[in-house]
């Protein structure tokens, strides 16, 4: 019986899913852990604004939980010893250096973390990987592991488990995907331990929609619906720079092709390429795996992928200089989302990133709103004041006010489509901008035929 529950790793993913888990099993204490102190304070925060991550529904999870079965700290070897199961939800970033640097999966959090529970753990211990890894990589876990069966702890000798366990919650709607997944997946070897997951998740997940396979194929699984996610989105964006060429639009064509049962409706919005820490990292994993076997075609394939997406983001601040006479040095430009995404305030390969950086170099003067990025994240991303020197006096500033971005701007740029821009009161603004004023909706997030009649050149993505 699973009474006691750790997660390694108080990310975007332990967070909000061992918040849901606390939230469903009264009868389980749950653990969250983190080597970063600051970010296990801003869990246990009074004011429930400043937890670490922005998730809707989140805040009202963690009030109910926090303190009751859910416990946020930085006492990993106390809570690894304590656990029947242990979630390993760290980071997996892209390799920096060495051996696959810029493609393959930096795994030495993973290690890491096994290595804390070959010490600290106790008795039986069921370790799950909930963070994205490379296929195989629970063979390592077990290799480490292995060295420290049967070492005693308090004379009880240690047992492990490994099963896989990939996390599907899209950022923005975590909370959501978590209380009503399409799936939950577990990959692994001992019917028995993938039993005692499977009852944590039928608390309130219908039986049918957990899926059981060998470890291997649930690594695998994580790594290919991420692909296909993303080369859905990159297939639709080179769809829409064709219809820009040749009016057609890029909704309607949407419309008639998702309309086809066999390719649906989701997951087909254009927009300026895909962000997030993981479809890129994700991609790029599976790229490095492929070539490793020798399998070129299929490494070339998904490389395709990025190649797009890449093109995409430059495609769009290249198309803004040229629309704005070709320049836009000195220029103030309004940025409205820097977000990867809406729904998030997390800003990790978001596509504003390049486009900003780039309208940057060319010298512009850019105010960037977003309702939830803080300014720290944005200079975290953006160049620095060494870079500003040399790039013609391009620069940015965080911008709390939309109105104030706008006053005396060329051009207003969409790049997170966040809901509040619908209802921007555009006639005002079209007011204290310098004209011809222009917006540029990279998102499909406002009524196009409306700011046209205000008097705005418009252009929108695929159209
Ligand atoms: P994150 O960077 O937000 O969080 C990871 C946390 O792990 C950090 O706070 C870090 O300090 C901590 N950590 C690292 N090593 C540690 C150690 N040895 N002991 C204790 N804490 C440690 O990352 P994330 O976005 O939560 O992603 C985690 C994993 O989940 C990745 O593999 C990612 O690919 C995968 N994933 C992410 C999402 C998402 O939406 N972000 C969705 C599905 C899967
Ligand atoms: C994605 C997957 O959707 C999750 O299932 C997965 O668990 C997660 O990655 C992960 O492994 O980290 P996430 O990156 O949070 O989730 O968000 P998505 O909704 O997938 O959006 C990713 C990017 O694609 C965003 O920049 C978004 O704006 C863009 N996108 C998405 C489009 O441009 N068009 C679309 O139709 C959908």
């Amino acid at each position: 019986m699973v009474r006691n529950i750790c997660c390694i790793g108080a990310g975007y993913v332990g967070g909000p899913s061992m918040a849901v888990i606390a939230d469903k099993c009264l009868d389980i204490e749950v653990n969250v852990v983190d080597i970063d102190l600051k970010r296990a304070e801003l869990w246990n925060s009074e004011d429930l604004a400043n937890l670490p991550v922005y998730e809707p529904g989140l805040d009202s999870v963690i009030e109910r939980c926090r303190g009751r079965n859910l416990f946020f700290s930085t006492n990993i070897a106390k809570n690894i010893e304590k656990a029947d199961i242990i979630f390993i939800s760290v980071n997996t970033p892209t390799k920096n250096n060495g051996v696959g640097a810029g493609q393959a999966s930096d795994l030495k959090w993973i290690e890491e973390c096994a290595r804390q529970i070959a010490k600290y753990a106790s008795g039986h211990t069921i370790i799950v990987e909930k963070s994205t890894v490379p296929v195989r990589t629970a063979q390592t876990i077990k290799t480490i592991l292995e060295y420290h069966i049967d070492d005693l702890s308090e004379n009880i000798p240690k047992t492990f488990s490994v099963l896989s366990n990939p996390e599907f919650l899209a950022e923005g709607s975590a909370i959501n995907d978590l209380n009503f997944p399409d799936r939950v997946l577990i990959g692994g070897d001992e019917k028995e331990s993938i039993e005692v997951l499977a009852r944590i998740y039928e608390k309130w997940v219908d039986p049918s929609k957990i899926i059981r396979t060998k470890i291997w194929s649930s690594e695998l699984s994580k790594l290919t619906a991420n692909a296909f996610l993303a080369q859905r989105i990159s297939s639709i964006n080179s769809i829409a720079a064709l219809c820009e060429k040749t009016e057609a639009d890029i909704v309607e064509v949407v419309e008639a092709i998702g309309s086809d049962k066999r390719i649906g409706k989701n997951f087909l919005l254009s927009g300026p390429g895909f962000g997030g820490s993981c479809f890129q990292k994700d991609l790029l994993n599976l790229i490095y795996i492929a070539k490793s076997y020798g399998l070129t075609q299929v490494a070339d394939y998904w490389q395709a992928v990025l190649d797009l997406n890449n093109w995409q983001k430059n495609r769009i601040s290249e198309l803004i200089v040229k629309n704005l006479f070709g320049t836009v040095s000195g220029k103030k430009i309004a940025i409205f989302g820097f977000a990867f995404k809406a729904n998030t305030n997390d800003t990790r390969q978001s596509p504003s990133i390049l486009i900003c950086n780039n309208l940057i170099t060319e010298g512009a003067k850019l105010f960037i709103y977003d309702p939830k990025v803080a300014e720290l994240n944005i200079s975290n991303e953006l160049n620095s004041d060494e870079q500003k020197t040399i790039n013609n006096n391009g620069c940015w500033i965080k911008s709390n006010d939309p109105l104030d971005a706008c006053l005396n701007a060329d051009a207003i740029i969409f790049l997170t489509p966040w809901d509040e821009f619908k209802s921007f009161p555009f006639n005002k603004i079209y007011k204290l901008m310098r004209k011809p004023a222009w917006i540029f909706d990279a998102r499909n997030c406002i009524d196009i035929e409306l700011v046209r009649e205000i008097g705005f050149n418009v252009w929108r993505i695929g159209s």
